[in-house]
């Protein structure tokens, strides 16, 4: 019988061999996969294991400072880089979401390939991949038809010549969540909802700015507060914000105002393969509106998106 304690072990005692004294380089997201992935790769090889963690600038609202503080609280070695005006100035002008998706894979393998020439003698790339990812790659991005570029498979290890760990490849997400209490991860990184590589980047629709990106990381994160206020976080597999490219008129005292639009989306899904729109009560909607238009400054109008996927796609892009 599979438990986690015993996979942890077992892996654990082969990345051993595997690696022996080699150095060890891996990007960390702040999401569960690459959380576990590195503290497994950590707990065999210890500070072998160099992690960086890229400040994309599109990030929720203060995510980058928390989770280097929680990484770093797990005892791994992790630098922090913050990339943001590169990944601004690499954005400007785009407005297809694919074009948005590469320059932000590009900037990201730019920017990660030339930290990791600053350790001596790296031989290995860790990844968080886990079982669907594999098949999704393969399926998703088949010879024919792209749907989505999903940037957090394959790139990075051809163009550094690095061998590749992935000690999750075979793991279901509930098995990778499993790992991950065996290893004592904490709960706020292991109940995290998912969020996508290229951030916020896919959730400004059209061009992005700094701006934009604020405004976006306010409304988000009241939302998001929201919900773990509400205990609906839990409940819920993934939630977000996304700002429209549209401006609405709106009143405010006795001005008539003419700004964003942004609309909150909140999933129930098991693999992000299908998923429901989740039935957040009334009165939660009502308040949580009520607080983006009164404290946002930039956006007088909330919609929530009440599509399913299929024929809707989680996100807007
Ligand atoms: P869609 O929008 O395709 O999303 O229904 C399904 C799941 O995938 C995430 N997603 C991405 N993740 N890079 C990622 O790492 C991407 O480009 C990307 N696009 C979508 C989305 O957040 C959802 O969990």
């Amino acid at each position: 019988d599979w438990t986690a304690d015993i996979f942890v072990e077992n892996t654990v005692r082969g990345l051993q061999a595997k690696l022996g004294d080699d150095k060890v380089v891996m990007g960390l997201s702040g999401g569960v996969d690459s959380s576990v992935a590195a503290t497994l790769i950590h707990q065999a090889i210890g500070k072998n294991l160099y992690c960086i963690f890229v400040d994309n600038g599109l990030l929720r609202k203060n995510e980058f400072e928390q989770v280097l503080e929680s990484y770093e609280g797990m005892g791994l070695n992790v630098k922090g880089v913050d990339a943001k005006e590169e990944f601004y100035e690499a954005l400007k002008g785009l407005t297809d979401p694919e074009d948005k998706r590469k320059a932000i894979g590009r900037v990201f393998i730019e920017t990660f390939d030339r930290e990791s020439h600053k350790i001596k003698d790296v031989k290995w790339l860790g990844q968080g991949t886990i079982y669907p990812d594999v098949i999704e790659s393969v399926s998703v991005n088949g010879p024919s038809v792209t749907i989505k570029s999903h940037h957090n498979v394959g790139g990075l290890p051809e163009k550094m010549n690095l061998k590749v760990v992935e000690p999750l490849n075979l793991l279901f997400k509930d098995e990778v969540r499993n790992v991950g209490r065996a290893l004592e991860i904490s709960n706020n990184i292991l109940g995290r909802h998912p969020f996508p590589g290229p951030g916020l980047g896919i959730r400004i629709l059209g061009d992005i700015t700094a701006e934009k990106v604020r405004i976006l990381q306010e409304v988000d994160d009241i939302f998001i507060s929201g919900l773990k206020e509400a205990n609906l976080y839990d409940q819920v597999w993934q939630a977000g914000a996304m700002l429209l490219p549209v401006q609405s008129v709106g009143v405010m005292g006795d001005e008539r105002t003419y700004e964003q639009v942004v609309a909150l989306r909140a999933v129930a899904s098991l693999d992000g393969m299908t998923a429901d729109w989740v039935h957040l009560p009334y009165e939660f909607l009502a308040e949580v509106s009520n607080k983006i238009i009164n404290k946002v400054r930039g956006v007088n109008r909330v919609v929530y998106d009440i599509s399913s996927k299929p024929p809707a796609t989680i996100e807007w892009e």
